[in-house]
């Protein structure tokens, strides 16, 4: 297959911390093996899936292709109708990583795009983004009865936790604008919370975060969700599907 390879070092992790975790030429082997025969799927979202690695357990690779994401993976990130290209998201991640202290951002290592073609011959954009694995679930499998609440949860610090994160987020001007159930995991062992998925950030202030074209290319204000009112709503969630439970 013809494909062009380009590569990016994110800023993110310094490159000596990046070379401990992953090395760059395996990258390039890990994406095209899960291109070939995905391995391990560990979460998949309406846009990307997120597969581990046998071989690496450190890390996963979220994976975004033109077929589910209808060419757009290559888009500008100020004023973009679309979602985040992997650069942009490893971005995002990268610029989080000083205010991820009580709440945790994966750290992004290598992003790269990849244009090949499909069995048909048409030109296909394969996007990826490999990343810190979080040793966590995502609320959305606890949700829906796939996984267990870790034993650690305590309910108060972990939604405070993630309130006050979102407001340094808001102060550096980042809104997440998608914070549902599968956008936040819980720590395995600690409880400790996450936010994931900087597909649809945007640098914004609060009088335009929420109007910001959306996908479909057009300021669509029902597209995004409010960043606090996307957390209430999944803490009522986990509420109800707890006590369901008893
Ligand atoms: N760094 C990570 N470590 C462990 N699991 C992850 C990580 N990133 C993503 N996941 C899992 O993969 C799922 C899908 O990832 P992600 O939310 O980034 O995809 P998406 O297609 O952009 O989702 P959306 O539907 O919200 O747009 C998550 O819900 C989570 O279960
Ligand atoms: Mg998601």
């Amino acid at each position: 297959m013809s494909h062009e390879l380009s590569f990016d070092i994110v800023k993110a992790s310094s490159e000596s911390e990046v070379a401990d975790v992953v090395v760059k030429e395996r990258f390039i082997s890990y994406v095209e093996t899960l291109l070939e025969e995905p391995e391990r799927l560990i979460g998949k979202g309406s846009l990307a899936e997120v597969h581990g690695l046998e071989a690496n357990e450190k890390v996963c690779v979220k994976v975004m292709s033109d077929d589910r994401n209808y060419g757009t993976i290559s888009q500008e990130r100020v004023g973009s109708p679309f979602y985040n290209s992997a650069y942009i998201e490893a971005e995002f991640l990268s610029d989080l990583q000083e205010i991820a202290r009580d709440v945790g951002v994966p750290k992004p290592y290598y992003s790269m795009e990849k244009i090949g073609s499909d069995s048909s011959g048409m030109p296909k954009k394969v996007s990826a983004l490999i990343m810190e694995r979080l040793p966590a679930v995502s609320l959305e499998h606890v949700i829906n009865g796939f996984e267990e609440i870790p034993a650690s949860y305590e309910e108060d610090s972990f939604w405070e936790k993630l309130e006050s994160f979102v407001q340094k987020m808001h102060e550096k001007g980042i809104y997440h604008r998608d914070l549902h159930a599968g956008n936040i995991m819980i720590g395995t062992a600690d409880g400790k919370p996450y936010v994931i998925d900087f597909g649809t950030a945007v640098y914004a202030t609060e009088y335009d975060a929420y109007e910001k074209p959306s996908r479909a290319g057009r300021v669509n204000i029902n597209a995004f969700i409010d960043d606090f009112q996307g957390l209430k709503k999944v803490h009522l969630l986990l509420k109800k599907a707890m006590i369901d439970k008893i």
